[in-house]
């Protein structure tokens, strides 16, 4: 089972930041932003975090490719915490496929139609870090219970704030599990179906990554998971595990980035 990590995004958000550095790199406390995401998708049942990357991001790839030089470097001169971190990171088992054109996160997600195969698989979009990796076993636990449905982690959202996300509708069948009924990417205020707003964690069947390949251009003109993911209840179950906000962090814009710092920092100073 993989877990694919979408980073072909421009970082328009950060901007001058990310003109020559990934915004997948920026800093968060003690590593890039991806490195959480990565060590997340591999504390879970998958073998193997495939990232979606473009061809300009190298940066990122070199991050995760062994170092032998530096480590023996860094061992020479008695810094071993620092060759282990460093080793560690360059033997995570992370491969890359690419989108060379941005046609949005579903056209992404179906660049790594290979890599996944008939089986389910993860997304983990990097716009959201949760740092106790606690998240993509529960919603293991939740499809287990349910037959292998499709489960999409959820989070509650002020109503002037749904019409950044993809926002769903339906029942809960028990606390903080929701079968879905819709899906609806980016609604206006008035159109959203409920305030529970899709947050950058996927468990999917792989019907999904067929459907995606006939998913015509949506909100934005982009190719949306979201849209994939609304066809696919006409065949399949799917749920929403809804997210305790102690747990998931967004850092999709400065704002949220720099909060997600702050409270990361203070859990880690303890
Ligand atoms: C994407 C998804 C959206 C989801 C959001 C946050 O939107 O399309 O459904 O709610 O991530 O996880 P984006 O932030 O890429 O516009």
């Amino acid at each position: 089972m993989k877990a694919l990590i979408p980073a072909a995004g421009l970082g328009t958000r950060f901007l001058p930041a990310t003109k020559a550095q990934p915004k997948e790199m920026l800093l968060v406390v003690d590593r890039p932003a991806i490195q959480y995401v990565v060590e997340e998708g591999l504390a879970s049942a998958a073998d193997e975090v495939v990232i979606i990357n473009s061809r300009e991001k190298k940066a990122i790839e070199d991050h995760f490719a062994p170092n032998p030089e530096l480590v023996a470097l860094l061992r020479e001169r008695g810094k071993d915490a620092y060759a282990d971190a460093v080793e560690t990171v360059g033997n995570y088992p992370v491969s890359y496929v690419y989108q060379e054109e941005a046609l949005g996160l579903g056209h992404a997600v179906r660049c790594a139609a290979e890599k996944t195969g008939a089986e389910p698989f993860y997304v983990l979009l990097g716009d959201v870090l949760v740092p106790g990796n606690g998240m993509l076993p529960a919603m293991q636990a939740v499809s287990d219970a349910h037959g292998g449905a499709s489960v999409i982690a959820v989070m509650p959202v002020p109503d002037d704030e749904v019409s950044r996300f993809g926002v769903i509708a339906g029942a809960e069948v028990e606390p903080g599990v929701w079968k879905v009924s819709e899906l609806v990417e980016k609604p206006a205020r008035e159109d959203a179906p409920s305030n529970l707003a899709v947050f950058g964690r996927y468990l999917l069947s792989p019907r999904v990554m067929e459907l995606l390949a006939n998913v015509a251009p949506g909100v934005g003109g982009e190719i949306q998971l979201t849209d994939a993911l609304d066809a696919v209840l006409a065949e399949e179950e799917m749920y929403a595990l809804v997210v305790d906000p102690a747990d998931g962090f967004d850092t999709g814009t400065v704002e949220s980035w720099l909060e997600t710092n702050n409270v990361l920092f203070q859990r880690k100073r303890g």
